[in-house]
């Protein structure tokens, strides 16, 4: 039986740069694999993939990606065990959470065969990239763009989905510092704040800029009607402990369904972690910190996977966190890297 995989013609390299890579000492996304994965759209319908030598794109001035920011992307790694065996993560999961994001972009969704398999077919061809260093792995970007033509504001006639990879290190280097944001806002109800589109990483930056010049990594993003609520970090959902009790908001038309976010909810539940998904202001948060209550605050995501944030900023001040022995994110990371690197049993079905 014909199937998109026996169908996916693959050109490879004539020469790989690998040998140049320092896997020692990898950065977050900065050197790119050999091969990359290209899919286009068009005549209403998804051809089938191909697997090209990594290289530069060529689109008329005029496509869509350009003056109307329709784009949407993803984030998911690669992982090698010790016997070499490569590993994903929930990839279905992505291959969903692209098309929800897609729907709202007005992009065409990619069936899950040409995602799948065009992924497996570039991990095929560059399996040699996936780092084996502690801490590191193969970060995955698939992405989809209009690159279909002209000036007026409605959807293109054409679209390119392309997978890239970059093997990583972490994402941030060193102690994490947020500032909690009270007068730009991530999102709003009715807005595309679920969706993993460019244009909300985008509008981040000036204010991320700001804060940066005050010191700090990242912004925690509140909600755009009162402020009073913290929402997530843009590159990551956020945690908070207080007490005995992990809380995370819930998901809304703001908020990424983050995988990691869904994936920790599960495991702290099966650690007999007390839960709460919920509402939290940034009030209860600071008020926890002034009377000692709030023991932890991290970060989840694909590239952040558990970042503990060592200090927040609010109105002009900075709380620090404790430093804690045996810290939830300590538990939690360690229970889903085990799961991600295949060094535990994975009760949850999710290593594929
Ligand atoms: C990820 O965690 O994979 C993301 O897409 C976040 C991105 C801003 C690095």
């Amino acid at each position: 039986m014909e199937t998109i995989s026996n169908t996916i013609k693959v050109e490879k390299v004539k020469t790989s740069k690998i040998d140049k890579v320092d896997f020692n000492n990898l950065a977050f996304g900065k050197v790119l694999t050999d091969h990359m994965m290209v899919c286009d759209f068009k005549n209403g319908a998804w051809e089938t993939p191909k697997i090209v030598p990594y290289q530069p794109i060529t689109l008329d001035p005029s496509a869509k990606i350009f003056h109307y920011g329709q784009s949407v992307f993803e984030g998911m790694k690669a992982y090698k065990d010790a016997d070499k065996n490569v590993w994903l993560f929930r990839p279905l999961e992505n291959q969903k959470r692209i098309n929800i994001s897609s729907k709202r972009l007005a992009i065409p969704e990619i069936p899950e065969e040409h995602f799948m398999e065009g992924l497996k077919a570039l991990l095929k061809v560059d399996h040699e990239w996936i780092p084996t260093t502690e801490g590191s792995s193969l970060y995955i970007r698939p992405f989809v763009f209009a690159s279909g033509n002209g000036f007026h504001a409605s959807p293109a006639d054409e679209y390119k989905f392309i997978i890239a990879c970059a093997p990583s290190g972490s994402y941030f280097a060193g102690k994490v510092k947020v500032l909690i944001e009270e007068k730009y806002s991530r999102s709003a109800n009715g807005g595309v704040g679920y969706a993993k589109a460019g244009g909300n990483y985008a509008g981040q930056f000036y204010p991320t800029q700001l804060a940066v010049e005050k010191g700090y990594n990242q912004v925690v993003w509140t909600d755009d009607n009162t402020h009073e609520y913290i929402e997530e970090a843009g590159a990551m959902n956020i945690f908070i402990r207080i007490n005995d009790t992990l809380i995370t908001s819930p998901t809304s038309d703001r908020i990424l369904d983050g995988i990691t976010r869904k994936s920790l909810l599960e495991i702290a539940k099966d650690e007999n972690i007390a839960v709460a998904v919920r509402k939290i202001t940034v009030k209860e948060v600071v008020e926890a910190s002034k009377n000692g209550s709030l023991k932890e605050m991290f970060g989840a995501g694909t590239a952040a996977v558990i970042s503990p944030i060592s200090t927040f900023g609010h109105q002009g001040q900075d709380y620090d966190l404790p430093e804690l022995e045996n810290s939830y994110a300590s538990i939690l990371k360690k229970r889903i890297t085990d799961i991600q690197y295949n060094k535990a049993e994975d009760k949850f079905g999710w290593r594929y």
